[in-house]
């Protein structure tokens, strides 16, 4: 049994119900985070055991670790509910291009999927690997990952793979976008990803996913995907709404999804359909970001009580950032957040998109996945962008070493 007391916690975000009454205050979403000032928490094998003030926390021998966080702010890992990091080759040309005025479209995927096809499996798993490094770092303890830039059934299920290595939230997106040998017959494309596709990703995958767009897949074809993932047991998330209003997020409400991510051209039934659901929305602001498209409207969500995810969306097209304090400040500065609101989105919201209650927040029983911050205040990650605010993060109770990468 590890036992580690981490104390001298100047600021404790936990994201749950009982912090600081005094803290609570709604109009800045601050009441969500449970914020306890002068704070300790029990580490016990992995999990949290213990959370409070720290003049209470019970008393370890002198055989366990007693870790001081300076008068810091620590808050829980960040969830990142959304990526795309298995791949080859990059698109910097592309990102260049489209800087100097040129349009994102979905097309652009098949690029990376001829260089994700001709790349070895331990090209990826180096590349895969410097991301989940480049995440931790920044305070990221939970990743999901999608397939989708293999497109034969061999290539889908190697990405599969390949993600399960390094994660358990791992999420089969063979309809990503249709690939261009099957350019003049999507309809057979379809099938064949409800069929062979399937059939070799189901057993290690935990979601599905279809890319509902415009250039993309129709929503006749998207149900069609979706239902029979979720027939095989697969939970269901959506990619809609990126480009151009559909529908796409009326399609995850009726199928139950966990999340529609992308969310940027909502109509108000869209809004009024998805506050009326279980489902998260999860909005990615390095897409707008990286794309020059107008950002998703998260007041307008918030406002109608839906709950709402961040989370990086990181892949070489249109958002290559693998830092969620970068989509926080984003959002705070251009999508409305407040900076609580941002920070409950990147955490606990994350957690809510993959429908897990032990992570995205410090209460006994989560698992102890924290991030001590240089700074005494969470708002930090909004008004200091672009500056390297983690300092310390522990994962499964562990802290770790700069070379160390996510693996849950
Ligand atoms: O989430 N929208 C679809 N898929 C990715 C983009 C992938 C790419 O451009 O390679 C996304 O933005
Ligand atoms: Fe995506």
């Amino acid at each position: 049994m590890t036992r580690e007391l981490l104390t001298n916690i100047g600021q404790l975000v936990t994201n749950a119900s009982a912090g600081d009454a005094a803290a609570g205050d709604a109009a800045t979403g601050i009441d969500r985070l449970g914020i306890i000032s002068d704070a300790a928490v029990l580490i016990d094998d992995g999990r949290i055991a213990w959370v409070g003030q720290a003049t209470d926390a019970p008393a370890v021998s002198p055989a366990e670790t007693v870790t001081g966080a300076q008068g810091r702010c620590v808050i829980p890992g960040f969830v990142d509910s959304h990526s795309h990091i298995v791949f080859g080759g990059d698109r910097a040309a592309e990102f260049e291009a489209r800087m100097s005025g040129q349009k994102y479209s979905a097309g652009g995927i098949r690029s990376t999927v001829a260089a994700t096809r001709t790349a070895s499996d331990d090209d990826l798993r180096a590349r895969t690997s410097g991301l989940l490094a480049e995440m931790l770092a920044q305070g990221t303890t939970t990743v999901e990952i999608k397939s989708g830039y293999g497109l034969t059934v061999a290539d889908e299920a190697r990405l599969v793979r390949l993600a399960v290595e390094v994660t358990e939230e791992v999420t089969f997106l063979g309809a990503h976008v249709i690939p261009a040998e099957f350019a003049d017959r999507p309809d057979d494309y379809v099938d064949l990803v409800v069929g062979e596709m399937l059939d070799a990703c189901a057993p290690e995958a935990k979601w599905i996913d279809v890319f509902c767009e415009t250039g993309a897949f129709t929503v006749e074809q998207s149900r069609r995907i979706l239902s029979a993932g979720a027939a095989r047991g697969l939970g269901v998330r959506v990619h809609a709404s990126q480009l151009g209003p559909g529908d796409g997020v009326r399609l995850a409400v009726e199928l139950g999804a966990a999340s529609v991510d992308h969310c940027t051209f909502l109509t108000d039934e869209d809004v009024a359909v998805l506050a009326g659901s279980t489902t998260v929305a999860t909005l990615l602001p390095g897409v707008e970001f990286s794309t020059r498209q107008p950002y998703p409207d998260a007041r307008r969500l918030l406002d109608a009580g839906v709950t709402v995810a961040i989370a990086s969306d990181c892949n070489p097209g249109s958002s290559f950032t693998s830092s969620m304090p970068f989509c926080i400040a984003v959002a705070v500065r251009d999508m409305g957040m407040a900076p609580a609101e941002a920070l409950w989105s990147a955490t606990a919201g994350g957690a809510a998109a993959l429908r897990r209650d032990d992570i995205g927040r410090i209460e006994p029983g989560a698992k102890a996945d924290l991030v001590q911050l240089t700074a005494d205040s969470y708002v930090h990650l909004a008004y200091r962008p672009g500056v390297p605010l983690v300092e310390r993060v522990w994962k499964n109770g562990v802290l770790a070493r700069r070379e160390d990468e996510i693996r849950s």
